[in-house]
């Protein structure tokens, strides 16, 4: 028993010297973030083995580290070793990738105490019920990145995308403005892993593709090493170190591998050579936030792996960036602030741009779900003042049902209830479309001055014009036509839509006996019945 217990006390000391155990005991929140950054993709969210990449690792499945009779076979050093040297190291699975040149020993710590706690839980948690759509909705708003570009109450906008800011020294000219008029998923798992983040349509023309690409493709960082600087050792064989170092766990090669990163086919048309021999060296270094683990090569390594690649073709020449370009570049960088391509793309520590979409936090109050929906699916110009524009995510059915419903709860709870007089119903007659088409006319108040109405221009500089009113109809919900009519200051502190009706005196006399309840309603029900006949133009 004595030599038992001083054998354990030796192991101790061993360990101790050994630089495993001296360190402070990890912390389980800590722990909690690199987990879903680095580890999630493959052991699930709740740590079950059942991460979006699990099916595609072959026969080997994911540990289930919530299997409290497994994981209590493990020591808090026996998780330190295959989290810091992989499965490879412990004769377990090589697609359980070696974690030690990426994670700090203070951070594999943390993961280890939020592994254990992850089969500590004495029971698992009742699965919940399926989210109510406005609840899931919310969620997705937040992942997307709307809340880049609009306020939505106080729902915090996070940057979701990579920082591009040294995209010349990444990407291939080509590619990248393809993709820009074509974007489709690169990364299958998300940049934010597990997130549904995905880089919008913004339905460029060809000439502002080619002006964002000349800007972007200057983006590059000095000293980046010139493409063949790396020098490979002759005899390194690429095919056999991809096979050691078992990239297929997370990314496809040739039509088999994982699905939690980029398909590795397309490097040679996406990236350039010198790029990924350096990337290969240190992810994080290029950027931060790169949930790939460092290989812990050498430099002449990197350069055979990237090599064979690219199928050990010459490598790209240089990319161009020719003067001529000068011009394109410079409306390059005002469309990037335009567009608000830095709403996603920036940095943690990164200020968010100023909001170029309108304020969501009361839309329910304004729009009708059945326009919502539409208006996600294809989004297009309301505001022809505006530079920014919405783009297209290509949402799926159930996404754009999930975001209506949570845009439509987005209601401004202070609103006092609308007089009774101004609450009466639609099914107006034709006497008092009659008297809403001359409000609006010309000779009253000319709405037509500031809106655009159907084919017609509106009159003035395009920078004083208002949205469409034949799409009012199907767009506004009916009481928010009659509040903003009343007082749009309310609304919309600032705008530049005239208070017609500001106080009890101040509409015409000579129409519907001069009340301005019953003007504000056939107003409301004049544009109800041009948005349903889109061809009628504004009087
Ligand atoms: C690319 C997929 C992948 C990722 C990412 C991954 N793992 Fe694993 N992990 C595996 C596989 C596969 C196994 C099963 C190995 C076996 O049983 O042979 C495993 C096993 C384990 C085990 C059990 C080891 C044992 O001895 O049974 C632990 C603990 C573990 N992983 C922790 C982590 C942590 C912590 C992270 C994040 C830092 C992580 N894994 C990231 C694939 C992955
Ligand atoms: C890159 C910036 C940007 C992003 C990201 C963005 N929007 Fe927009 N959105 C706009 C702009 C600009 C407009 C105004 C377009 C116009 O009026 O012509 C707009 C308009 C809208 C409108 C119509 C509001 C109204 O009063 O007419 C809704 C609803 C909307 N966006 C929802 C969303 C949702 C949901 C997301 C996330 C899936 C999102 N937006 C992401 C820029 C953006
Ligand atoms: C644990 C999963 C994982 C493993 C193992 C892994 N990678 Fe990655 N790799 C990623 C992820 C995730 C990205 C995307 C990072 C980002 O968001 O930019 C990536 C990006 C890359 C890129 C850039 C791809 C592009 O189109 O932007 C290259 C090249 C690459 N990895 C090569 C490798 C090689 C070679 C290996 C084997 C030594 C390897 N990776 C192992 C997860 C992994
Ligand atoms: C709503 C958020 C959002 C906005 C706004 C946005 N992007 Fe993206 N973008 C993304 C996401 C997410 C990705 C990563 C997609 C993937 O990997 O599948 C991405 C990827 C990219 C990439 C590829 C980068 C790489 O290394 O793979 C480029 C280039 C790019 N965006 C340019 C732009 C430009 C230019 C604009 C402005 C016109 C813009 N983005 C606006 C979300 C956004
Ligand atoms: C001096 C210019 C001007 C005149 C005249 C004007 N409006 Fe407007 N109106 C605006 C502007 C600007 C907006 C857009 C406010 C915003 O969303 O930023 C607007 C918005 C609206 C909207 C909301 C449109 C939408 O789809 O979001 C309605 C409805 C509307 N006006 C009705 C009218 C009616 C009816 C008249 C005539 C009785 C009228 N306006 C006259 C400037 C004007």
């Amino acid at each position: 028993m004595a030599t038992l217990a001083a054998a354990l006390a030796l192991t101790t000391t061993i360990a101790t010297v050994a630089g495993t155990t001296d360190l402070p005991p990890g912390d389980p929140s800590r722990g909690e973030a690199l987990y879903r950054q680095y580890c999630t993709v493959c052991h699930g969210a709740t740590g079950e083995g059942d991460g979006p990449n699990a099916p595609f690792l072959e026969d080997d499945r994911p540990r289930d580290l919530t299997e409290a009779r497994y994981m209590a076979r493990l020591t808090d050093r026996d998780l330190t070793e295959v989290i810091r040297g992989g499965g490879g190291g412990v004769g377990r699975s090589r697609f359980m990738p070696a974690w030690g040149n990426t994670l700090s020993p203070q951070q594999v710590g943390d993961v280890v105490a939020y592994t254990r706690a992850l089969s500590r839980q004495p029971q698992r948690p009742m699965a919940l019920p399926a989210d109510p759509p406005a609840a899931a909705g919310a969620r997705l708003v937040a992942e997307l990145g709307c809340t880049g570009c609009h306020r939505i109450g106080d729902l915090p906008s996070a940057p979701v995308a990579p920082d591009l800011s040294r995209l010349g020294a990444k990407l291939q000219r080509p590619w990248l403005d393809a993709y820009l008029q074509q974007p489709h998923r690169v990364r299958p798992a998300g940049y934010v892993p597990l997130s549904r983040s995905r880089m919008p349509d913004f339905r460029l023309s060809p000439q502002e593709s080619r002006q964002l690409t000349a800007y972007l493709i200057r983006l590059r960082p000095e000293g980046v090493l010139p493409v063949g600087s790396v020098q490979a050792p002759a005899e390194a064989d690429g095919s056999a170190l991809f096979q050691r170092l078992a990239c297929r766990a997370c990314h496809i090669f040739a039509e088999r591998g994982g699905q939690a990163a980029p398909d590795l086919s397309l490097v040679s048309q996406r990236l350039q050579e010198a790029w990924v021999a350096l990337y290969l060296l240190d992810p994080q270094a290029a950027d931060p936030r790169s949930p790939m683990p460092r290989p812990g090569i050498a430099p002449g390594e990197a350069s055979v792996l990237a090599s064979y690649l690219y199928g050990g073709g010459l490598p790209l020449a240089a990319v161009r960036t020719d003067v001529e370009d000068e011009e394109e570049a410079t409306r390059g960088v005002a469309l990037f602030r335009e567009l608000a391509c830095r709403a996603c793309h920036r940095r943690p520590d990164e200020e968010l741009p100023e909001r170029v979409g309108p304020d969501l936090s009361c839309i329910g109050d304004k729009l009708q779900p059945g326009w919502l929906a539409g208006f996600l699916r294809q989004p297009h110009p309301i505001r022809p003042w505006l530079k920014a524009r919405m783009p297209t995510f290509g949402l799926t059915d159930a996404e754009v049902e999930q975001v209506t419903a949570f845009l439509a709860t987005l209601r401004d709870q202070g609103l006092p209830p609308l007089s009774p007089r101004l609450q009466a119903g639609g099914g107006a007659s034709p006497d008092i479309l009659q008297a809403g088409a001359r409000l609006a006319s010309r000779e009253y108040l000319s709405c037509s001055s500031c809106h655009l109405g159907g084919d017609s221009a509106a009159e003035g500089a395009e920078e004083e014009w208002a949205p469409d009113l034949h799409l009012a109809g199907r767009r506004l919900r009916p009481e928010w036509i009659v509040r903003w009519l009343t007082d749009p200051q309310r609304i919309l502190p600032g705008t530049k839509m005239p208070s017609f009706f500001a106080d009890a005196d101040s509409g015409p006399n000579d129409i519907l006996d001069g009340e301005e309840d019953r003007q504000i309603l056939a107003l409301r029900d004049f544009l109800l019945a041009i948005g349903k006949a889109p061809d009628s133009p504004v009087p």
